[in-house]
């Protein structure tokens, strides 16, 4: 089946979201959708999915029009997708909710129950997913969950299958194991959609890539085509891609974190006796899947959940029951992941929320007036530096686009002097070239001697930046590892292995013994539990608090390597040899 679609152009009050997109996709194809957040590559695909009506342009399957004026409508002309967030109702079965909304359940009652799980196995074993019909869906991890709209999608016959940045929720392994089923479906004749904003994922899986910028399809390229043509595609002007960044020159241990505990639902923990230190000069990268216990994490430090045990020292001073402001006086820089909501007032102006923190004090204020002159200079600079489009420093901050927001935050936290800066997600939302740019001011705030916590999903940005990494899965940090460590091995510790496993995986890894991609699909990662079903204790969301030591394994996958990774997919790893920084994991042992 053939898809095209032709001038297609949605509206939303004055923004053209969609602006005459011209696009074909065919048959047997995974096409891929790139382009920074809010570029209109959602638009697009709802309006594939029946989901928005176009003000312009149309659909055809075949060469034949089609008139997609709701999902059913979609579905029935052979089109399935996969949203951002799942669709599933936790409390039943994957059988239950594959059939949801499908007629054959509703009329025919018991015996099509076991038609559908029949179904359902067929499938599943087809493509290799690991979806049991009879599990309940509450007790998937997400990865699996994804798995099961996609055979949701497949029941309902779906030829071209859209897939909403679906690897965002997914670790690496989980990654890799949803692009071989990509391939699956496409040998077996059906069509991909699949939206990211991630240059390497698209040049891994797509056929062909179609890039979007504001609205509009500004190129379609090869997968071949190199990170620089397609980032600036993706920009609309040059970018540098990774920031350089000397090596790190850690001094006194700065942040002190003892145990800390942060009370979570029912009687689980959401932070779970996490122990780490951050020396002055040292960016330690927390690495994790979204939902893992950073969010609290943060709180904690930034005093906004009370803290159920352990202690939180800076610079020797006890802050374990200090009040926001008192952290921030402190020496504590915060960038909240959720910076609409936390960082900033939409009524104000840019100019004041880039003081939101010091408006009452010297240089900004006299003790009775502020002095209008040195914010707006202060403003004026910070806006030049961190490019801020705005059309004034005097225009309220609610107006400006997220990311322009964002760099609001990030130009006051980052501009003024801190000791500690917390940043989590610094670079959600931004475009590549600003991610560059608050990428360097981050090393330039370390190398001036700031300890720096970074908590990012985004495996590229913990490469890109840390000089330490830790990983937290289900409120613990389950280990520390050099920025050499191979992505695999970071895959597994996201995904819940123990320390000891990961590194020793990470080893043979090294060693080459487990080649990267397909084989490593196949062999090792399978059997280490990356792939989710079927092996308690590693891959699920609920796994029993084991009692393993914390660090047991810690660094020996440097000690026998010769840090080549020659093994391991390339992925972001970009420093030396093994013996480059560092290796300072006191803060793995909470004794
Ligand atoms: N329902 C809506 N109402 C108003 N504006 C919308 C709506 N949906 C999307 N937009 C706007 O359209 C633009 C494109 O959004 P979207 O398609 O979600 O981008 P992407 O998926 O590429 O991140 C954004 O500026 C967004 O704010
Ligand atoms: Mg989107």
């Amino acid at each position: 089946m053939k898809l095209e679609l032709k001038g297609i152009t949605k509206r939303y009050g004055s923004l053209v979201a969609n602006d005459h997109i011209d696009l074909t996709v065919e048959q047997g194809q995974i096409h891929a959708l790139l382009g920074e957040n809010g570029a209109g590559k959602t638009t697009l695909v709802n309006v594939l999915y029946g989901l928005a009506q176009p003000d312009e342009g149309e659909i055809l399957i075949d060469g034949q029009p089609q008139h997609l004026g709701s999902p059913s409508h979609a579905i029935k002309a052979g089109i399935g997708m996969v949203h951002q967030h799942f669709m599933l109702v936790p409390v039943f079965t994957v059988a239950e909710n594959v059939t949801l909304g499908m007629e054959r359940t509703r009329v025919l009652g018991l015996i099509d129950r076991r038609r559908t799980r029949r179904d359902v196995r067929e499938l599943s074993e087809r493509y290799g997913l690991q979806v049991n019909p009879d599990t309940l869906v509450e007790d998937l991890p997400v990865g699996v969950q994804q798995r099961v709209e996609i055979v949701k999608a497949l029941l309902r016959e779906a030829n071209v299958l859209i897939l909403d940045e679906p690897t965002s929720v997914l670790t690496p392994g989980e990654s890799q194991e949803l692009f071989r089923i990509m391939r699956e479906l496409r040998s077996g004749g059906r069509s991909i959609v699949f939206i990211s904003h991630k240059l390497k994922e698209v040049q891994e899986i797509a056929d062909t890539i179609t890039v979007i910028r504001r609205g509009r399809v500004v190129g379609q390229r090869p997968p071949t085509t190199s990170d620089a043509e397609l980032a600036s595609l993706m920009v609309g002007r040059s970018v540098q891609l990774r920031v350089t960044k000397p090596p790190a020159s850690p001094g006194d241990v700065r942040l002190d974190v003892q145990g800390l505990t942060v009370a979570g639902e029912e009687d689980k923990s959401a932070l779970d006796e996490v122990s780490f230190q951050v020396r002055a000069g040292e960016i330690l990268g927390v690495a994790g899947v979204q939902g893992n216990g950073q969010t609290e994490l943060c709180e904690a430090l930034l005093g906004l959940v009370p803290a159920a045990a352990g202690s939180v020292r800076l610079e020797g001073q006890d802050l374990t029951h200090a009040t926001p402001r008192q952290r921030l006086h402190s020496g504590v820089g915060y960038i909240p992941e959720d910076r609409q909501e936390d960082g900033l007032v939409a009524g104000f102006s840019v100019g004041e929320n880039l003081i939101l923190d010091v408006y009452n004090e010297p240089p900004y204020s006299s003790g009775i007036a502020l002095d209008r002159g040195t914010i707006n200079k202060t403003a004026a600079e910070r806006v030049a530096d961190f490019d801020i489009r705005t059309t004034s420093t005097a225009t309220p901050v609610g107006t400006l686009s997220g990311g322009n927001q964002q760099k609001v935050i990030l130009a006051r936290e980052i501009g003024r002097d801190v000791r500690l800066l917390v940043a989590s997600q610094p670079t959600r939302g931004l475009d590549v070239g600003s991610i560059e740019f608050v990428h360097r001011r981050i090393v330039e705030e370390r190398d001036q001697g700031v300890a720096v916590l970074i908590i990012s999903s985004e495996l590229d940005e913990i490469y890109a930046l840390s000089d330490r990494i830790a990983v937290m899965y289900e409120g613990k940090i389950t280990g520390f590892r050099d920025p050499d460590v191979p992505p695999e091995e970071l895959g597994m510790l996201m995904a819940g292995a123990s320390d000891a496993d990961a590194a020793a995986f990470g080893a043979a890894a090294d060693h080459g013994q487990i080649a990267g991609g397909e084989a490593a699909d196949e062999t090792g990662l399978m059997e280490a539990g990356l792939y989710g079903v079927g092996l308690p204790g590693v891959a699920g969301n609920r796994r029993e608090p084991a009692d393993e030591g914390p660090a047991a394994g810690d660094g020996t996958h440097a000690d026998g390597s010769d840090g080549s990774g020659s093994g391991s997919q390339s992925g972001g790893t970009q420093s030396g040899g093994s013996g480059s920084g560092p290796a300072d994991d006191s803060g793995a042992d909470p004794e």
